[in-house]
């Protein structure tokens, strides 16, 4: 099954200023991208729409988040129902981060790609085990758990909007990648379980992007591996060799 590569950029809580911001767009805007790789770059919430003014058109912009319901006193958060009024197209959900500093839970991330879904957004599902984790060998066990409790809010038709990205915590921020073998590894168990649980024809077309100091040095050999679809890219997104992990298939 051929799959379109996917590359995104997550920016985090960056860049700095409106000025960093407009430097990171002029860099993508002028620079020669592979057009079979889809490219969805994430900035901050305030961000997103003047950066969705200034991106070229065949860049599209996700959000790094946002809530289940789609309005009301929820002070600080922004909805589906905006996202989607803001055409904005792709949401990550599920970030490491979310779970650990904001304290989501695998259900409050599938409630809140359920809501996302049924607002037309695509999701960027991220699910990824903790180093005492992969040390205790419960990699597979503890993505399947993350991943159970979208499988029960979702139909199988929803899974043509998601993508997953399995970001191993370990290897975020760090510049401790996983090596190819732990990657391929992860990423056929993911799909296998998505061929047990929703059914081979999803577990076959949906894109699973692996994401942890994924660099110009490193993409090019983990793009040659059968089940990585791409990658979610933080540290590296903010910078020029970006161009090259779009590109690394080329
Ligand atoms: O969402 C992508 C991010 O978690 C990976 O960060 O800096 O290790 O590429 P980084």
């Amino acid at each position: 099954m051929a799959r379109q590569f996917f590359v995104g950029g997550n920016f985090k809580m960056n860049p700095a200023t409106q000025a960093d911001k407009l430097a990171l767009a002029k860099v993508l805007n002028e620079a020669e991208l592979d057009p079979a790789t889809e490219v969805v770059i994430s900035p901050p919430a305030l961000y997103l729409i003047p950066l969705k003014e200034a991106i070229r058109k065949d860049i599209k912009v996700a959000a790094q988040n946002c809530y289940l319901k789609d309005s009301g006193a929820f002070t600080g958060e922004i909805s589906p129902a905006q996202l989607a009024d803001a055409q904005i197209p792709y949401v990550i959900l599920g970030h490491s981060e979310r779970r650990t500093i904001f304290h989501e839970t695998s259900e409050i991330v599938a409630q809140k790609t359920r809501a996302a879904l049924d607002k037309g957004l695509s999701v960027i599902l991220c699910i990824g085990e903790t180093l005492k984790e992969r040390e205790a060998e419960e990699t597979a066990k503890v993505c399947q758990a993350q991943l159970k409790a979208a499988v029960d809010v979702l139909k199988e038709g929803d899974w043509s909007k998601i993508v997953i990205a399995y970001e191993p915590v370990w290897a975020i921020g760090t510049g401790k990648v996983a090596t190819p073998q732990q990657a391929q590894q992860a990423h056929v168990d993911i799909r296998s379980y998505l061929s047990k649980v929703v059914s081979s024809s999803v577990a076959d077309s949906i894109r699973i992007i692996y994401g942890g100091s994924v660099s110009a040095a490193n993409c090019k050999e983990l793009s040659t591996l059968p089940d990585v679809d791409g990658f979610l890219v933080g540290g590296a997104s903010l910078k020029p060799e970006f161009v090259q992990i779009v590109n690394s298939k080329k």
